[in-house]
């Protein structure tokens, strides 16, 4: 990195060192720490992930690192604070938040994301802008902690939030990993790829969460990489998951349990059908034909056709004539 890259990394780490101390040493941060110990994050993991807290005032980044020898200008540059309007001053941009690092690949901190307290003060998670040296949609949050366990467990867990990461690393799951909230690209898998070639989905259990990992599936897949999709009961994601039925369970229950890609792709044709229906039931059995008419392993498209033609009482022939037609289409 260039000099400026690194004065705005060694800012970041200042005031990351600041934030967590406010979070876990001062009376200003009490309230804080008792919303993260209390929706189950522990000392440890805070810790660990460096979390932190920014007081409600307006201006202490600008003050704390002006002192230190900082320009306002770079710090704005940063993404840390922010020109007023009227053109006189400069005002933080995280405030009340509690702070979360976001780590480069060599472990810097390069960036936050500052969840609010309460439901009012919305977004719920504000991060730094793009900057020089934060390009969001290149980070993988925990990609740098996790290295080492992706490589000696041979796989990565691959979260919606990162919220889910730090509570599955809570629960002895420690090679997991998330998305910054925009969406799964090729240039993380290229990042993944170092590490691992295979991956297991834990995403979120609602629409948005089964759409993304199916999107991120799907090009992890094209890429060649293995993939499964770990299942969660409807309406939780990990994090609620770990804290209603506990680690252990999370560990052998979900990620242990996790879906196969072509066992996932029955699983998510079928969410928001009612196969009582004949117009769903007829288009998950579409749906789920031309899925399998693309597996190359005849074993495993034999499995599942089986399992199609008995669960809906159809003939296996009938099945199979239209999966040639499929496959032959496809050329
Ligand atoms: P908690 O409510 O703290 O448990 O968060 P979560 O980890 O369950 O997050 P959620 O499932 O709502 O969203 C998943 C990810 O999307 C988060 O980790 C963020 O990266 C991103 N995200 C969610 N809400 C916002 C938001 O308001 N603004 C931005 N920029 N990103 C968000
Ligand atoms: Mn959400
Ligand atoms: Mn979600
Ligand atoms: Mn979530
Ligand atoms: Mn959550």
């Amino acid at each position: 990195y260039p000099l400026e890259h690194q004065r705005m990394i060694d800012a970041h780490e200042l005031l990351g060192k600041l934030y967590h101390h406010l979070l876990l040493n001062t009376k200003e941060g009490a309230g804080a720490l008792d919303y993260l110990l209390s929706r189950g994050f522990t000392t440890e993991g805070i810790r660990k992930f460096k979390i932190g807290y920014s007081l409600p005032e307006w201006d202490m980044a600008v003050k704390y690192l002006t002192k230190r020898g900082f320009m306002e200008e770079e710090l704005e540059n940063a993404g840390l604070i922010i020109k007023r309007e009227s053109n006189d001053g400069f005002f933080d941009r995280f405030r009340n938040r509690i702070m979360f690092p976001l780590l480069d690949s060599k472990g810097r901190v390069i960036a936050f994301s500052a969840r609010s307290l309460d439901s009012e003060d919305s977004p719920k998670y504000l991060n730094t802008p793009e900057t020089p040296i934060f390009n969001k949609s290149s980070l993988l949050y925990n990609y740098n902690g996790a290295r080492s366990e992706i490589r000696r467990q041979g796989y990565a867990v691959l979260f919606e939030g990162f919220a889910d990461v730090i509570s599955a690393d809570q629960a002895n799951v420690k090679n997991g990993v998330a998305v910054m909230g925009t969406s799964f690209t090729k240039e993380h898998i290229q990042m993944l790829r170092r590490l691992t070639d295979t991956i297991i989905l834990c995403f979120d259990s609602d629409q948005a969460g089964i759409e993304a990992s199916n999107r991120a599936g799907s090009l992890l897949v094209d890429q060649g990489l293995e993939v499964k999709a770990a299942m969660l009961p409807k309406g939780l994601d990990p994090d609620d998951y770990i804290r209603k039925y506990g680690p252990e369970k999370f560990r052998t229950d979900v990620v242990g349990n996790a879906l196969v890609w072509t066992a996932f792709k029955l699983h998510y044709y079928r969410f928001g059908k009612n196969l009582q229906n004949e117009g769903d039931k007829l288009k998950y059995i579409e749906e789920v034909m031309n899925e399998l008419s693309k597996l190359t392993n005849p074993i495993e498209r034999d499995l599942y056709t089986r399992q199609i033609a008995e669960e809906f009482s159809l003939s296996l022939e009938v099945l199979e004539s239209q999966q040639k037609k499929l496959v032959q289409a496809e050329g």
